[in-house]
């Protein structure tokens, strides 16, 4: 993918993180990561791509390492696993203050064909074949792990993070002909010789210094080492209907993933699951993130107002739950 590397720099060099869309080069935002934010950059030749900009790395070897394990998460997927991704790049600069930015560039998606917004359209049969359609392509990454576990790849299943190909709001159907494309790869989970690739401490990078023993001390470890496991991802991507508003789909989905991993899925060996279980995991998940955003704003309060410092982080603002 080609990459406007100049046009990048003058972004960062105009932005404004507390309001982008007022940036000298203005920004819309697409979407917020629970670590980072996806603008499209309004300029010729950015238009289309979705930007993910990420100010967390400090050194140029840690962003070198971060981009070959980037490139080859998207390539594994794309190529060996059979997951489809959309089209991609990587572009890193040091800005004058000596900072260091990088950007993931993808395709930028019609926002419509996006999980998350077309569970809002869909009836509960389509939105159990498109449940289904996630399962099976994650299916395809599990059965690469069991042959190839020295090489295993991680993965965030939650509906969020797929694409539908071709997807019409006008007349909101979803069939298992339906092509999904995987876009959440700025997370580049995998291993190598059997050893994680990705360093942990780059997720702790926005959180606020003084927190950042406690969350590795905490749940580090646990979201790290979960989206190697086919019966955690499940679990996750289930329990994330309650995020999107439709808690009334836990139960049949439920009953669709243990239908899956009793057939189709059975190699896997997967216990079946619980409503409860699901439950139980979203309070805890929900826990985590509330305080953590709930710690960034402190900690963005207390740059501006105590320390004096620029805060370099975007937050999302008030995320319903
Ligand atoms: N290529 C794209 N085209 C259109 N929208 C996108 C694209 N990539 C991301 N988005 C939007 O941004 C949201 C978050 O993106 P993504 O899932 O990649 O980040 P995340 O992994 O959840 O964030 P983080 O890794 O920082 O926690 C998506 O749900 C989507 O709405
Ligand atoms: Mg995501």
């Amino acid at each position: 993918m080609h990459v406007d590397i100049e046009l990048l720099k003058q972004f960062e060099s105009g932005l404004d993180p507390a309001h982008p869309e007022k940036s000298r080069i203005p920004a819309r935002v697409l979407g917020y990561g629970e670590i980072s934010t996806i603008f499209e950059i309004d300029s010729p030749s950015t238009r289309d791509l979705a930007c993910k900009r990420m100010p967390i790395f400090e050194t140029e070897d840690e962003v070198s390492h971060y981009e070959r394990i980037y490139n080859e998460y998207n390539a594994v997927l794309n190529d060996e696993i059979g997951i489809s991704v959309p089209e991609y790049g990587f572009a890193w600069f040091t800005t004058a203050k000596g900072n260091i930015i990088a950007f993931d560039l993808q395709r930028k998606l019609p926002g419509e064909s996006i999980g998350n917004r077309i569970i809002h359209k869909l009836d509960t049969d389509n939105i159990r074949t498109l449940f289904l359609c996630v399962l099976r392509e994650l299916m395809k990454l599990w059965a690469f792990n069991q042959a190839n576990p020295e090489r295993a790849v991680g993965i965030d299943g939650q509906i969020s993070n797929w694409s539908v190909a071709g997807f019409d709001p006008a007349s909101p159907r979803i069939n298992s002909s339906n092509k999904l494309l995987y876009f959440d790869t700025s997370t580049p989970l995998m291993k190598k010789d059997g050893k994680e690739q990705l360093d942990p401490e780059l997720f702790l990078r926005s959180a606020p210094t003084f927190l950042r023993w406690l969350i590795r001390w905490l749940f580090l470890e646990g979201v790290m080492t979960r989206y190697y496991h086919a019966r955690l991802v499940t679990i996750d991507l289930i329990a994330n209907f309650y995020k999107e508003q439709r808690p009334e789909l836990v139960p049949p989905l439920v009953e669709a993933a243990n239908d899956f991993y009793a057939t189709e899925g059975k190699s896997l060996g997967i216990a079946p699951l619980t409503g409860k279980e699901i439950e139980a995991y979203y309070s805890e998940d929900k826990t985590i993130w509330v305080l953590f955003l709930a710690l960034r704003r402190f900690d963005r309060w207390l740059h501006k107002y105590i320390l004096r410092k620029p805060y370099i982080y975007i937050l999302p603002g008030n995320i319903k739950r």
